[in-house]
């Protein structure tokens, strides 16, 4: 099966008429059909499927064991998200073990496709939860807390989808199975398209986090209430987003977002009484990620203050900058003809990985540099190239 083929299989489930794209979020309705469909593709092709403690799916050719070569991505998206982040690298897999079975080939090291729980954070609010939790970047009461903007837990999820939520956190067993992880991904620029090139891969990721900056003023009329005596919590969130581009712009190679900002009540003739602007900064190094941050901070404060309204900053999420292993780089680059290395500015499971085991990315051209939104893309033949170069990945990894 080609993975186009497999991609057409699955590109009605989730689709955001009102957003456009995809929302596809760990453990919703929509999510857990992709699970399903996952394990059936996986059963189809005899690979033996199990989920992990953290929600993780892993399909495995051969024993599960030691030393073991692993890829795959994940199935959630972001809000209003494209087709190919996440369940390209999935895709591949699958077509890589066809590629590869057909080719005659069997592992001599367990091979295993993982599908990772709610990377995008799009639900519980922290990225990679799975791989975290995995991993022990979380701490499983933290995740447990976590909840939905419809106030349901990730401990109430998990729940919710058969898994046990006592059992959530750093999984040993798991952990040290893995020998390799090689994570298939659409690029989220154009650096393949500049250079011409169908396949790259990942050199590094840069540091990033997420911070809520939560402004709390008092609720009043739009009309009867006088602009003197308003403490307006909107106004000092306006002067955030505005603070964010302008610290950003101030540090070389840093970006500062917001994407969500989310006033309460929200009503259109209502000053709100508290306001939450989501910030997702980041850089070269924690250090200039973390300047970024700080001075977002002081003039978030200092426009609070001027309103009258008091500034709540909680880190959400972080993760340092990855220099993906060297010589497992170079490597995989040379087994396929020494294709580009190139870095991203783009958060992977394969990030937080890279902190325990040797780890790759493979990166497929993009043509419209876009992701995160529906005109993110891959030309079914890019596609094809990279089931190509996954499956001589896995094939000199496993061989
Ligand atoms: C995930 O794709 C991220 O970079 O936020
Ligand atoms: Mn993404
Ligand atoms: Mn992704």
């Amino acid at each position: 099966m080609t993975a186009t083929g497999l991609l057409a299989d699955i590109e009605t489930v989730g689709r955001d008429p009102r957003r456009g794209g995809y929302s596809r979020h760990g453990f919703d309705r929509v999510e857990l059909e992709l699970r399903e469909w996952f394990v059936a593709e996986a059963q189809r092709r005899d690979l033996a499927v199990r989920c992990d403690r953290n929600g993780n799916l892993w399909a495995w050719w051969g024993e599960p064991g030691a030393d073991a070569v692993v890829t795959g991505s994940h199935l959630d998206s972001v809000p209003g998200g494209g087709a190919f982040d996440g369940p390209l690298g999935v895709v591949t897999a699958l077509a890589a073990v066809d590629s590869l079975r057909d080719s005659g080939f069997t592992p001599t090291k367990p091979l295993a496709i993982v599908v990772f729980a709610e990377e995008e954070g799009g639900r519980f609010g922290v990225p990679c939860l799975g791989s975290r939790l995995l991993s022990g970047a979380i701490d499983a009461d933290t995740a447990r807390r976590l909840h939905d903007p419809d106030g349901v837990t990730f401990a109430e999820a998990v729940a919710e989808a058969g898994l046990d939520p006592t059992r959530l956190g750093r999984d040993d067993d798991a952990l040290s199975s893995i020998g390799r992880f090689v994570e298939l991904h659409v690029e989220q620029g154009r650096g393949l398209v500049d250079l011409g090139a169908p396949v790259g891969v990942a050199s590094s990721i840069l540091a990033h986090g997420r911070w809520r900056f939560r402004f709390a003023g008092e609720g009043n009329h739009a009309g009867a209430t006088l602009l003197g005596d308003r403490r307006d919590p909107m106004v000092p969130a306006a002067e955030a987003v505005l603070a964010a581009r302008i610290a950003a712009s101030e540090v070389d190679d840093a970006r500062a977002t917001v994407g969500r900002l989310v006033p309460n009540p929200g009503g259109t003739n209502v000053i709100a009484s508290t306001v939450d602007v989501w910030l997702d900064a980041r850089a070269g190094d924690d250090a200039r990620t973390r300047g970024v941050v700080d001075r977002i901070t002081a003039m978030a404060t200092d426009a609070a203050t001027r309103e009258g309204c008091e500034l709540t900053v909680t880190e959400e999420s972080y993760g340092d900058t990855v220099h993906f292993d060297a010589r497992l780089r170079d490597e995989l680059a040379g087994a396929l003809g020494g294709v580009p290395a190139l870095p991203t500015g783009a958060g992977h499971d394969a990030g937080i990985l890279a902190a325990h085991v040797p780890t790759a990315m493979l990166f497929v051209r993009n043509p419209t540099g876009v992701s995160h939104a529906p005109a993110e893309f891959a030309e079914a033949a890019d596609c094809e190239a990279g089931v190509a170069a996954l499956a001589t990945v896995l094939g000199h990894l496993a061989g």
